[in-house]
């Protein structure tokens, strides 16, 4: 059963990756970690403390860590998650408490406490602060499955991804750290859109959370089809963890990923190459679709349960 870690900046795909983490029986979900990226880090934070207490995650520590990229200034996406970062479902005030510790240090002792996967879906600043101040943490570091970069166009600019563009620096680290990595990156991601059967299907479910997650893909959707012309929203995040929970569920190719850290229209782009003699990462290609929908529709109804017995 993989033990994860899960850095996120929730973020409507976000919250669905950590219920998928925090549900399957497959998955020992050790920390959450927040980052800025969607949205500030207070609200990442406090989405994710919200995500938690809406799906009756008591019982991972959460804990906030970088403010902002390595280098520059924060890119957030309130055209995509809101003013809030988690826009669409009213949230009442969180019980899930914020760790007395940083993100970087929550995810040191954790792993110094057990070998874990990090599972990582926003900008990868934490990631890298981790690798440079706490080196020894790599070691115990399984591999980094990673929701970022595309092997085809962007969607920030046209050639970076949202996270990777937000701190290219923090992802090359991260790519060059030598470390098994397995990237999930629009490409794989835009196969995953949630269109109205699956809607159906959270519908029927019937619980407050189903509620909330339907209002999530509301916004999300209405947001995606008038900043970027989707019919229905890609949900991004969770397939980081399917993957973990049902590696048949993606296939992957062998390549090279670099970051372009200096071009003026470029940066931030993932530069794959499937021809090189020095492959770095296990690059994500086919999704089975289906199969995810199930995984998550699952989470939500189990996340349900356990809110409603909470
Ligand atoms: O480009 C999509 C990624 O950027 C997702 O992780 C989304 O949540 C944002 O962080
Ligand atoms: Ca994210």
């Amino acid at each position: 059963m993989p033990a994860i870690v899960l850095d996120c900046d929730p973020g409507h795909d976000d919250a669905f990756a950590i219920m998928l983490a925090a549900a399957s029986p497959l998955i020992d979900l050790l920390a959450i970690t927040t980052v800025a990226g969607n949205q500030t880090l207070p609200k990442t934070t406090l989405n994710a403390r919200r995500v938690a207490t809406a799906a009756g995650i008591h019982d991972v520590p959460i804990a906030a860590g970088a403010a902002r990229p390595l280098h520059g200034e924060l890119h957030i996406a309130p055209d995509i998650h809101g003013e809030s970062g988690l826009d669409g479902p009213r949230f009442g005030e969180p019980t899930v408490p914020l760790a007395d510790v940083g993100a970087v240090e929550l995810l040191r002792q954790t792993l110094l406490t057990q070998p874990a996967t990090v599972v990582a879906v926003g900008p990868l600043t934490n990631i890298a602060m981790l690798l440079r101040t706490h080196p020894e943490c790599a070691g115990q570091i399984e591999r980094i499955v990673l929701m970022g970069g595309s092997t085809e166009r962007g969607n920030v600019t046209p050639y970076a991804e949202f996270n990777i563009y937000v701190d290219p620096l923090a992802a090359d680290i991260v790519f060059s750290s030598g470390l098994p990595i397995s990237m999930v990156g629009l490409n794989v991601s835009h196969q995953a859109l949630a269109e109205q059967p699956i809607l159906d299907r959270i519908a029927a479910i019937g619980t407050p959370l189903a509620e909330i997650c339907l209002e999530l893909l509301g916004f999300f959707g209405t947001a995606y089809r008038q900043v970027h012309g989707f019919a229905a929203p890609p949900v991004h995040d969770p397939i980081t963890v399917a993957a973990l929970i049902e590696p048949a569920i993606l296939t992957y190719r062998r390549g090279r990923v670099d970051i372009e850290l200096t071009g003026e229209y470029t940066r931030g782009a993932t530069v794959v190459d499937f021809q090189s003699s020095t492959p770095n990462c296990d690059v994500g290609d086919i999704l089975d679709v289906p199969a995810f929908w199930d995984l998550l529709i699952d989470a939500i109804e189990i996340c349900s349960a356990r809110a409603l017995a909470k």
